[in-house]
């Protein structure tokens, strides 16, 4: 199986990616998860995540706090979609674990410079804080890292935070711009993909009706982020977002996009946070990206409640 390093600010479609990741034993190995401050703070993303691991009985995986804010900027929360505890619908108790002691930065170098070059796939699912200060603090990782699998950005869907920006990228700006420039092959779930998957109201009613505890905790999470993105989107199910990462990984056939060059707005006065995609070949500016910008909504939630269903 793929090796993975999953960086994330769960989140309710953070919960997702993280048990569709977990119910993937053949396909992927996860073998650490780091947490950052994004839509909720670090102690909720991190209880959050361990609540996660308890659920599909997975303790054993190293969890690791990173860092709560962004390397220059105040924090943007999203409060306001994921609930007070960053993680609301889902009704899972309060986790008796605790993440380790190292910081998730240290984990990250530690763990990719005690494996042959190649060995991890870093996924990242939040603000690119800690992947960030990680190249920072040890450049020599970036030639360690297989591939960089993550949701951020938009083209032609426009933002979600802003009216060009996705979340992720406006988060941390500067830290997207250091994991773009870093020279790592780099596939990009943007939302220009997520946003073609749905949430309806029967595919959440089939992660309940697989009948395990999974299928119901992520019926009831969808369920409650929906209640924001129904009315913002206006549409039939809200977005699903950090889930397509993980299903890139299991069935890249499901997607489709291009090689291009991917660079972050970092100073304009209303555009910070944009992802400037240069879909069209119209610089000279080299790829560093495969971009996706199409997805198959069925196929996806076929994959996800079918591996979902696997689980405790
Ligand atoms: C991204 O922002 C967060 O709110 C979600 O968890 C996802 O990672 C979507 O823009
Ligand atoms: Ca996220």
């Amino acid at each position: 199986p793929r090796r993975l390093l999953i960086d994330t600010d769960p989140g309710q479609d953070d919960a997702v990616a993280l048990l569709l990741a977990l119910a993937s034993p053949a396909e992927l190995s996860v073998e650490g998860i780091t947490t950052v401050g994004g839509n909720s703070g670090i102690a909720n993303t991190t209880r959050n995540a361990a609540a996660i691991l308890e659920l599909a009985g997975r303790t054993d995986i190293p969890l690791h706090a990173g860092c709560d804010v962004p390397l220059l900027r105040a924090p943007v929360r999203a409060d306001h979609v994921h609930g007070e505890t960053g993680l609301d619908g889902a009704g899972l108790p309060p986790p008796s674990t605790q993440p380790g002691a190292a910081h998730a930065v240290d984990f990250l170098i530690g763990t990719l410079r005690a494996e042959p070059p190649g060995a991890f796939t870093v996924v990242t699912l939040g603000p690119m804080t800690n992947l960030a200060l990680a190249l920072r603090m040890a450049p020599d990782i970036a030639g360690r890292i297989a591939r960089v699998v993550s949701m951020i950005g938009a083209c032609f869907e426009g933002g979600n935070i802003t009216p060009s920006a996705e979340f992720n990228a406006y988060a941390d700006p500067e830290a997207a711009a250091i994991v773009f420039s870093a020279d790592i092959p780099m596939t990009v779930l943007p939302l220009d993909v997520t946003h073609q998957m749905r949430g309806t109201r029967a595919r959440l009613d089939a992660f309940a009706a697989s009948g395990n505890r999974a299928g119901r905790c992520v019926a009831g999470m969808l369920g409650f982020s929906e209640r924001f993105d129904l009315k913002k989107y206006e549409s039939d199910g809200a977005p699903l977002h950090d889930p397509c990462t993980i299903a890139w990984l299991l069935r890249p056939d499901l997607f489709t996009g291009r090689e291009v060059n991917v660079a972050v707005e970092t100073r304009g006065d209303f555009t910070s946070g944009a992802t400037v995609v240069d879909y069209w070949r119209v610089t000279d500016r080299p790829p560093n990206a495969l971009y996706l910008r199409d997805g198959d909504a069925d196929g996806f939630y076929a994959l996800l409640t079918e591996r979902l269903a696997r689980l405790p």
